[in-house]
């Protein structure tokens, strides 16, 4: 076996590694023209007074209730207005507690927190999806929501989850950021709890740079998500809108941001079958190597591809792994890399660990003082833990064979010196 590259040895690759994003990388002619038709309309503003007809928001969000298969959808310009609007229409307010998994994007936990309402922590297993055992020992009388987050192209462990939830009376949101056109058991992510929320920034797998979607099949939630969305309540223009007023925001979706994702959803089924095929060969290849650990889960339905993570020994072991895959010319980090501060981990959301609120106070935990949550490295160490030790590589559409090579042989010459 050759040197490492970081010991001065050759590296595997020499050539750029492929870009880290899916549906922005194949914006093309389609896109300009619908774009193009947005200026030549002169319609920037969907809820013009006329009607929705031609709205490309609207449009939007018909291919996703086509796409998902529920009966409403709203698109909204964030995933994290989507989930603030999402907990807004599931009655989630002050008093109440989400749980919400230790691994997950700042945002889930910053819009509990945000409606007034208290984030709980849980852990996630090996799937990087939340632990469903931790989620029910988790619940309170003051739990109100689960929000389940489908992380890194993973799909959560729905059947207990849901079952769990039920059973509490708990509300269930999908936060299908990171795994848009996802499955679990044949049926799409967002359409199995009560409300799914994407988004379509830029590292999505579809993309308008800024953007959301939120799903549901009832028309109460959805109407609540439309009044809290849009304080004007200008869908009420054209729909009868059936509960009470209440002050919302402006988290429109702007014309030219939905014309550029409409194409896009057309695409995403090829770009998909591209990520899950790659992810399953890479999967069994670098099983089959045996230095490693991966998660049962990887690779198969439940594993969109777009991300590879896997499993070593040690803390210690992850960093240098993570250095010398990037030495030999596959980039790799460290997931919990306790200087980069990676906002996907609980121990780096300062105003969580804080409590604080952006008015210097404790809202909303100062609601209940009695209720002692702490959020510190005890809190869930199981994922601090098996972040510490996972190492991850991009993976995208583009990847192809000779790529998953050299990841395999890569990852082989690492695990041969190092592991
Ligand atoms: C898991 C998760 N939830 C929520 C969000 C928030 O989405 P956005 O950046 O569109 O507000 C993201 C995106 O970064 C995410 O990855």
């Amino acid at each position: 076996m050759e040197r490492l590259a970081i010991h001065g040895g050759p590296p595997v690759r020499t050539k750029p590694w492929v870009s880290k994003y899916m549906g922005s990388e194949e914006l093309g002619a389609e896109e300009k023209s619908r774009v193009l038709k947005v200026l030549e309309k002169k319609r920037i503003f969907r809820y013009l007074p006329d009607g929705l007809e031609t709205s490309e928001a609207r449009a939007l969000e018909e291919e996703y209730k086509a796409f998902l298969g529920t009966k409403f959808a709203l698109a909204v310009n964030s995933g994290t207005s989507a989930l603030i609007c999402a907990l807004i229409a599931a009655g989630v307010g002050p008093g109440h507690e989400v749980i919400i998994p230790a691994y997950t994007w700042v945002a889930t936990a910053a819009a509990v927190a945000i409606v007034g309402a208290v984030p709980v922590l849980a852990e996630v297993d090996s799937s990087l999806t939340l632990d469903p055992r931790d989620f029910a020992a988790k619940i309170t009388s003051r739990t109100k929501a689960v929000i389940v987050v489908h992380m890194r192209g993973i799909a959560a462990d729905m059947d207990p989850i849901l079952e769990i939830a039920q059973k509490h009376g708990l509300m269930v949101i999908e936060d299908v950021a990171q795994a848009n056109g996802g499955t679990y058991k044949g049926r799409l992510l967002g359409s199995l709890g009560h409300v799914g929320c994407f988004s379509l920034q830029q590292s999505k797998v579809i993309a308008s740079g800024e953007g959301g979607m939120l799903v549901t099949n009832s028309e109460e939630l959805w109407q609540r998500a439309v009044l809290y969305h849009d304080g004007a309540g200008y869908q009420f223009r054209f729909t009868e809108r059936k509960i009470p007023a209440f002050p919302g925001q402006n988290y429109r979706l702007t014309e030219l941001q939905a014309a550029l994702c409409l194409g896009q959803l057309e695409k995403m089924p090829a770009i998909l079958r591209t990520t899950r095929e790659n992810k399953r060969k890479l999967v069994e290849r670098l099983g089959a190597q045996g230095k490693i650990e991966l998660s049962p889960v990887f690779g198969t339905e439940r594993d969109l591809g777009v991300s590879l993570i896997f499993y070593v020994s040690s803390e210690e072991k992850a960093r240098q792994t993570a250095q010398a895959l990037t030495a030999e010319g596959i980039p790799a980090f460290q997931v919990y890399d306790r200087q980069a501060r990676d906002q996907h981990i609980y121990i780096n959301w300062e105003f969580l660990l804080a409590k604080r609120d952006p008015w210097g106070g404790n809202f909303p935990w100062s609601l209940a003082p009695e209720r002692e949550i702490e959020y510190s490295e005890e809190t869930c160490p199981f994922t601090l833990d098996l972040l510490s030790r996972a190492v991850q590589i991009h993976l995208n559409h583009l990847v192809r064979d000779e790529d998953l090579r050299d990841i395999e042989a890569a990852v082989g010459k690492v695990a041969f010196h190092l592991l």
